[in-house]
């Protein structure tokens, strides 16, 4: 099994075979996280770089155990405390990191499209772990892969992702990964946080998450994303839990039991009640433990090497 690109730049530029290729390598690195050594050898003297330009909790510390679970050496550079702070260019900043002898680049940038840029500008193999407003591939592959472990194939299943679909990078790959396996997703959220056309990425909208809920067997609830919103697109944090966020009263008035997830960090109380995020029809613990077995085949996809998976 190998994928048909170098990079793992978007979902976008994806094939369904690539993913379903990742999806049934990560069912296998799935069962060596269970077993008591958690480990294999496929990419012993293979150096990979995580280079994150923004904070992270989950991603980074997911990519580490993966590339960690894979034998890989590892290497970690946050932009916060680095010589970026004085003056060094992006590809200044890589190539004196490849110049080490690295082989693979994971990065997470603010700035939309930089792995792109940097994919023209470096030999190395680059993962995306979330550029700007635009994707976050290895999300959106565990998000499905996620969902697939509790409904089985997607073809035809019904997603809705709700929140601040404007801001989120996770909203966008999720829609090219879902539609690319053949679900069916519903975008909600107040229209200030949905971008005008999206209907032309083969989604339906609606402005009410009561509407979404009743109609989709999965809500993959997303954050405020307080930080990339320049100016007021909702009155208060208050107002946003009252008309948009999703909580257990909620969830127990359907006629049927959804399953909730969240690709986290969550705002607690905004866009998803703790009644809910805790409730056992969240699996948003089950996505945080998928992400190492997804990443562990993306890269080891990747990194072209054919040793043992077993
Ligand atoms: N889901 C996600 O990207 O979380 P982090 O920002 O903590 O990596």
């Amino acid at each position: 099994m190998s994928l048909s690109v170098k990079h793992l730049l978007g979902i976008k530029e994806l094939q369904k075979q690539d993913i379903d290729s990742i999806f049934q390598t990560a069912d296998n690195f799935k069962q060596v996280l269970q077993r008591p050594i958690k480990k294999v050898p496929a990419l012993r003297d293979t150096t990979v770089a995580n280079i994150f330009f923004e904070n992270s909790t989950r991603t980074r510390i997911s990519f580490e155990l993966a590339e960690k679970r894979l034998s890989a050496d590892v290497v970690n550079f946050s932009a916060s405390g680095s010589s970026v702070s004085k003056g060094e260019t992006l590809i200044d900043t890589v190539n004196n990191i490849l110049a080490m002898k690295v082989d693979m680049v994971v990065m997470r940038h603010s700035a939309s499209g930089a792995p792109w840029f940097l994919a023209n500008h470096i030999d190395a193999s680059i993962i995306n772990a979330g550029d700007g407003v635009n994707e976050h591939p290895t999300q959106a592959l565990l998000d499905a892969f996620s969902m697939r472990e509790k409904l089985g194939d997607l073809k035809g299943k019904r997603i809705a992702i709700i929140g601040d679909i404007m801001h989120s990078r996770v909203a966008l790959s999720n829609i090219y990964c879902l539609n690319k396996l053949g679900a069916e997703v519903m975008v909600a959220g107040p229209p200030t946080l949905i971008p005008k056309h999206i209907e032309e990425l083969g989604v339906k909208v609606t402005y009410d998450v009561k509407k979404a809920l009743q109609w989709c067997e999965v809500a993959n609830v997303l954050r405020i994303q307080l930080e990339r919103q320049h100016k007021p697109l909702f009155s208060t944090l208050r107002e946003y839990a009252l008309y948009y966020g999703v909580n257990k009263q909620m969830l127990d008035s359907l006629e049927k039991e959804i399953v909730v997830m969240h690709p986290g960090p969550i705002n607690r109380g905004v866009e998803l009640s703790s009644d809910a995020a805790d409730s056992s029809q969240s699996i948003i613990l089950d996505q945080v433990e998928n992400g190492v077995a997804i990443r562990m085949a993306v890269i080891y996809l990747l990194s072209g090497k054919r040793d043992i998976v077993e």
